[in-house]
């Protein structure tokens, strides 16, 4: 079967850094694939190449085999890829509804029928469903900025799924938040997978977060792949304690 997604060779160099080197893997339909790695060893960088954020210094991103190296973002969106970031991109001046709506818009149509078409362009429905689906219920008409850390984390997660994507790249999306918004995180992670059937790829610092959530999990150390494999083997592997722990 085609992979979801393959990277091929992806090479990113700011100056004298090497922030990804040679880094080739797969994501099939329905994986949840954990990206882990001490900080700095290229993560999100890697995510930026494959998202269009960033151009690549080499190498190739095909989706569903059919090659979007260097395809814009919001081609990408259209394509049915969405991302969170690592640094929370929500509006504090609005609700939870009203983030959730915005997110929904941004995937959606031209810059004219956002203009001309309904105000909420059809996704009110969409985005109580979204919000009933990540429990929001409670804070449907609050404002974002109000939120605790853990709860804007989910409207997060919650935004990327509003225009019903295939492949969701979430950054950190455990980082910084507490035990118990944790757990309701990863249930809604896994609910989604199960239940629609969208591929993720997961980057994560929370070993114990990718652990519990990913099928399978990829290593990076300083730009490069060190290990790949289902959870238990990575936790086991000598290379991958040594680059933790180096850190
Ligand atoms: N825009 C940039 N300009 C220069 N160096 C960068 C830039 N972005 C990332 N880097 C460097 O690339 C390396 C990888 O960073 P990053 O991808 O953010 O790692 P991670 O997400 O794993 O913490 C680091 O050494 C970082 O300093
Ligand atoms: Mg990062």
């Amino acid at each position: 079967m085609t992979p979801v997604l393959e990277v091929r060779n992806l090479r990113k160099t700011f100056g004298g850094i090497v922030a990804v080197d040679d880094v080739s893997f797969n994501v099939n339909d329905g994986e949840i694939l954990g990206i882990i790695g001490p900080n700095g060893s290229g993560k999100s960088t890697l995510f930026n190449c494959i998202l269009g954020q960033l151009q690549p210094s080499a190498g190739e991103v095909f989706l569903h085999g059919k090659a979007v190296t260097r395809t814009r973002p919001c081609d990408l969106n259209r394509l049915g890829v969405s991302r969170t970031f690592q640094l929370l991109q929500i509006f504090p001046q609005l609700t939870v509804r009203e983030n959730l709506i915005l997110a929904g818009q941004e995937h959606q149509g031209t810059m004219l029928s956002r203009l001309f078409g309904r105000r909420d362009a059809g996704l009110t429905g969409a985005a109580n469903q979204m919000i009933e689906f990540f429990r929001l219920g409670h804070l449907a008409d609050e404002k974002a900025g109000g939120l605790s850390y853990g709860q804007q984390k989910l409207l997060d997660a919650a935004m990327a799924f509003m225009a019903g994507p295939r492949l969701v790249l979430l950054d950190e999306p455990a980082g910084g938040v507490n035990l118990t918004m944790l757990q309701s995180l990863r249930e809604r992670l896994r609910a989604i997978n199960a239940e629609q059937g969208a591929t993720f790829v997961v980057i994560e610092h929370n070993m114990e977060f990718v652990m519990a959530l990913c099928t399978r999990i990829v290593v990076l150390a300083e730009g490069r792949i060190i290990a790949e494999g289902d959870p238990a083997d990575v936790r086991r592997n000598p290379k991958v304690i040594e680059a933790y722990l180096g850190h």
